[in-house]
């Protein structure tokens, strides 16, 4: 299935969804956000689909909000587009979703790549809250999400500015889980998308609600949450399977029943 501003193809029972508006280096317009949201939800709802790959292209994930949509708002034509709010559907997407990122995450970019639950780099990779230079501050999260992975001081420098930073330092950081040849991020963030997809679907979903808790919550909240998320997990075929498949020496075969 694909839309204007994204192409996505299901590989067994990944999505593949890249970004695409390459004249702007896939600058997220609303009608491109409108698009992957609204993909997102389905691709969520969908038995076929286990994990998603979001991508861009070699030379940029993303470049950040378009500023030209922008540029002119008053605050009120932002209070009332309020396009960001919309980006909280992303947050509520349960299935894992990977960033392959390659070339400019900036701004937006930067903070989309921060709504999924891994970030796989390429070498060429590029990192930035440059919003400071525009005379704003990172809307979709950005002080938040950063700050929460990076911690404060880091967040602060990062983020007051504006300075791009590469790869290696997005790896030193905690941004990024791994950091590849330009060649090969792609493929080898698929393959890792391949093997989530292969888990308990249920398992999977509830582990990510569960980690996410952690960022909401405190300590003995997070904890009994994560009790009840295991308990519930006994209640489905996936678990049966899984802890017979140990016994009986073979490879589980799940359902997501
Ligand atoms: N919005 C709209 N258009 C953008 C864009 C953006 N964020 N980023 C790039 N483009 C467009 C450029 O205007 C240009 O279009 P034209 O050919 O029509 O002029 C095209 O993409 C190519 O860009 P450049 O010519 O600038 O390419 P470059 O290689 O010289 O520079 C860059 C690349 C350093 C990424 C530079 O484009 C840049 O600084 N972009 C803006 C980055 C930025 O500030 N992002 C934050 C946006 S605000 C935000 O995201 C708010 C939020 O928190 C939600």
């Amino acid at each position: 299935m694909s839309t204007d501003f994204i192409l996505s193809q299901l590989d067994g029972n990944v999505i593949i969804a890249r970004l695409n508006r390459p004249d702007a280096l896939n600058a997220l317009n609303i009608p491109l956000m409108d698009q992957l949201i609204n993909l997102m939800e389905t691709w969520d709802t969908d038995p076929n689909v286990r994990c998603i790959v979001l991508t861009g292209s070699d030379k940029a994930f993303a470049a950040g909000a378009d500023i030209k949509e922008m540029a002119d708002a008053s605050v009120v034509d932002m209070y009332e587009r309020n396009n960001l709010q919309r980006w909280e559907r992303i947050k509520r997407v349960r299935k894992p979703i990977i960033a392959a990122v390659s070339g400019f995450c900036l701004g937006g970019g930067c903070e989309l790549a921060m709504h999924c639950d891994m970030i796989i780099a390429s070498e060429s990779a590029k990192f930035g809250q440059p919003e400071i230079n525009l005379g704003v501050i990172p809307g979709a999260g950005g002080t938040q999400r950063l700050s929460k992975v990076v911690g404060k001081y880091r967040a602060m420098e990062l983020i007051l500015t504006g300075r791009f930073f590469d790869a290696q330092e997005a790896y030193r950081i905690g941004l990024v889980t791994r950091v590849l040849p330009v060649e090969t991020y792609l493929q080898e963030s698929i393959a890792l998308a391949k093997q989530i997809a292969e888990k308990s679907p249920m398992a999977t979903r509830f582990a990510k609600e569960a980690i996410l808790r952690a960022f909401e919550t405190g300590l003995s909240d997070g904890l009994d949450y994560e009790r009840k998320m295991f308990y519930a997990l006994f209640a489905t075929e996936d678990q049966k399977e899984g802890m017979k498949a140990f016994v009986e020496k073979r490879k589980a075969n799940y359902t997501g029943k």
